[in-house]
């Protein structure tokens, strides 16, 4: 069993403190198992390496039910992603839309017209980041969010300096979220794409409740900042400070303790 320690920090966001990623990975998939059983609003989901173990966990967990208690879980899945790439398709292995089939449409066998995302090929962007903020509205808005943290404060790619208002649109993506992601892209930044479209910090801050996930040493700075600076918008992250149900995931490593 995994032990969790819960505290609620001064910016007042529930912390559950685990172990490490492993365990980070179990808590989350759970999380998302008791949202799906209650299928009120479809689910907002992220990309990134965070999310790996996250949905290997998801799916490892599903493999030990019953065909028809999964399909029951299963049937009416309908999720949106937080982002993608503008320019590739979901033919280029660093896609957000390959991600998701990878680690999620082909392993659970579920409709890929129900995992939703940015037309990265799209040829009017504005308009495409339009038709995909107006599809979610439809659906009824984001139920559980689940964000991973960039390196520079954004979720999403919603880059600082960015507003709490900022809506769904097309981004330019910053230097360093172009190498955070460059392993996808043969390791070169200059070959991730330079723009994308992602939802924006006011459909996020709209999901009945957020699961920030931060595992990792790596992430100890940003997630330092995040706990202890008021909201800015040097740091995008912040703004989730003020939402009622923000649980924050994260690994002793991005908390920088000591095994507990
Ligand atoms: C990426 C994505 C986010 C992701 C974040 C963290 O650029 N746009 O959705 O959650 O940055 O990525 P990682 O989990 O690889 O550290």
């Amino acid at each position: 069993m995994v032990v969790v320690d819960h505290r609620r920090t001064s910016a007042g966001f529930a912390l559950l403190v685990v172990p490490d990623t492993t365990s980070a990975a179990l808590q989350v998939a759970q999380l998302l198992v008791d949202e799906l059983q209650q299928q009120r609003q479809p689910l907002g989901l992220a990309t990134g390496r965070t999310m790996e173990p996250v949905y290997r966990a998801l799916v490892d967990e599903l493999a030990g039910w019953s065909s028809p208690a999964r399909a029951r879980l299963l049937g009416s899945w309908q999720s949106f992603n937080l982002d993608e790439y503008m320019g590739i398709g979901p033919g280029h292995p660093g896609s957000f839309a390959a991600y998701m089939a990878h680690h999620l449409v082909d392993p659970l066998g579920l409709d890929p017209a129900r995992v939703c995302l940015p037309d990265g090929l799209a040829a009017d962007l504005a308009a495409e980041a339009l038709r995909y903020s107006r599809a979610l509205a439809a659906a009824g808005g984001i139920g559980l969010q689940l964000l991973g943290l960039g390196l520079n404060g954004h979720v999403g790619f919603n880059e600082p300096p960015c507003g709490p208002e900022a809506g769904t649109r097309v981004v330019d993506l910053c230097p360093t979220t172009r190498a955070q992601n460059a392993a996808a892209f043969g390791g070169d930044p200059a070959a991730v794409p330079a723009q994308a479209i992602t939802l924006g910090l006011a459909e996020i801050r709209a999901a009945s409740r957020i699961v920030l996930v931060v595992t990792g040493a790596a992430k100890a700075p940003v997630l330092t900042r995040l706990l202890q600076e008021p909201p800015s918008p040097a740091l995008p992250a912040s703004w989730l400070q003020g939402h009622p149900a923000v649980t924050v995931v994260a690994d002793r490593a991005a908390l920088q303790e000591g095994p507990g």
